[in-house]
């Protein structure tokens, strides 16, 4: 946007002056839902920020249309995303790309928002690729499991960049901040609270509030983890189980994220569960969201159609995580011989690989006596 307008030469002087002050590019790694609502917000700032460049570059994994259009043309040409995101306008100023090496150059500012079996091939595309001094912000909800152990989402993005990497998680389901309806979200992060700040600076609307907290992981593992609850709480609305079971499915999944992550991360703290990427989105994703959705068919079906089957039917093309997750995090409870101190996130998993019947989401405690072992007792 022009500073000002009058006379040729000093117009001219002015757009020296303004690209000049424009120090930081966004560039956006992801554009399904929450990736194109992500894009639309900080994208929305960008233009009222001086400090900012106007475009905001979004890389598309490209497909074809059942039109035979590229999904990258019809964004660039309606500034919609018609498949992951329809009837909201992106902004003018936010471009598609499906080059993804494109995508980032220059960029000082990475927003990373895919599904998270993707992140590490992503990450291994672009190592080499950006600015060593770029700073990113994870915004994807999930974990890799390791032979040594589970990696945060954040982490996997530190070790292959080599660049620092915030977390914002919240109670958002990206339809309804899309609709600019008002919602909370938490930022986390480890050492550059500058940086933390920009990132809060740069997402924050009337309608979007952004609180920082000092707890990268537990921010992370509160948006991870909450997906496997929301897949309990979409099998007990399937078995039309009601209200006072799942508020106890949630209060049980808000403990067992709350022990698990204190275990994984001693460092983790207690109030954070109590932000926007705690309890708050525990609540929205058991109440709406596609985890409960797909595990809700899942229950009516009695387990006989598979959540893949499912997914593709019900979700076209947006991808389920709490499953995926609960087989990771399974993996590490394994791993650990923890899964009776977490009978619930146990139960999902083997529900979901039809170890066991729907029904076993609430009687779980049968299945699996809970034996708490000293190192966990201590955050019962
Ligand atoms: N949608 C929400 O309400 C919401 C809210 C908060 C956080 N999140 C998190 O954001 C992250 C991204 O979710 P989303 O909703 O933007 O995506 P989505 O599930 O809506 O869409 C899937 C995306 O993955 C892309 N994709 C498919 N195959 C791919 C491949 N091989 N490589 C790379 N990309 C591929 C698709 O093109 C599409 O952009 C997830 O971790 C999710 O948990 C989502």
């Amino acid at each position: 946007m022009p500073l000002f307008l009058g006379g040729e030469q000093n117009h001219v002087k002015l757009n020296v002056i303004e690209n000049q002050m424009k120090q930081e590019k966004i560039a956006v790694i992801g554009s399904g839902n929450w990736g194109s609502v992500s894009a639309k917000l900080v994208a929305e700032n960008a233009l009222s920020c001086p400090y900012y460049h106007d475009e905001v570059r979004m890389w598309v994994y490209e497909e074809i249309l059942p039109s035979g259009e590229k999904l990258t043309d019809v964004i660039n040409n309606t500034h919609e995303n018609v498949k992951y995101l329809p009837n909201i306008n992106l902004g003018l100023n936010v471009v598609a790309d499906p080059e993804l090496h494109n995508a980032v150059k220059d960029a000082t500012m990475l927003i990373f928002v895919t599904p998270h079996q993707f992140v590490e091939g992503i990450c291994k595309r672009l190592q080499g690729n950006v600015r060593h001094d770029a700073k990113a912000i994870s915004l994807i909800k999930g974990m890799e499991v390791k032979k040594d152990g589970p990696c945060m989402i954040s982490s996997l993005i530190t070790e292959i960049l080599g660049i620092e990497c915030c977390v914002l998680m919240g109670a958002n389901i990206a339809n309804e901040i899309a609709l600019e309806k008002f919602s909370e979200a938490t930022i986390g992060y480890r050492d550059d609270k500058k940086a933390a700040e920009k990132w809060g600076e740069l997402f924050s609307k009337s309608y979007f509030h952004v609180n920082i907290v000092n707890d990268v992981e537990g921010v992370e593992l509160c948006g991870t983890l909450k997906n496997i609850v929301a897949i309990a709480a979409g099998l007990v609305d399937g078995l039309q189980m009601g209200n006072n079971t799942k508020a106890a499915i949630m209060r049980i999944g808000l403990r067992e994220m709350r022990v698990f992550s204190k275990l994984i991360f001693p460092s983790v703290r207690d109030s954070t569960f109590f932000e926007s990427c705690g309890v708050a989105d525990v609540i929205t994703t058991c109440l709406g969201g596609r985890n409960r959705k797909v595990a809700e068919a899942f229950a009516r079906h009695d387990g006989q159609r598979s959540f893949d089957e499912l997914e593709a039917e019900l979700l076209q093309g947006q991808k389920l995580q709490g499953v995926s997750t609960a087989a990771e995090i399974f993996e590490v409870l394994k791993a650990r011989k923890w899964e009776e101190q977490f009978p619930l996130f146990t139960t999902v998993h083997k529900i979901a690989t039809g170890i066991l019947p729907v029904n076993a989401v609430v009687k779980y405690s049968e299945h699996a006596p809970r034996m708490v072992v000293e190192a966990a007792a201590q955050y019962y």
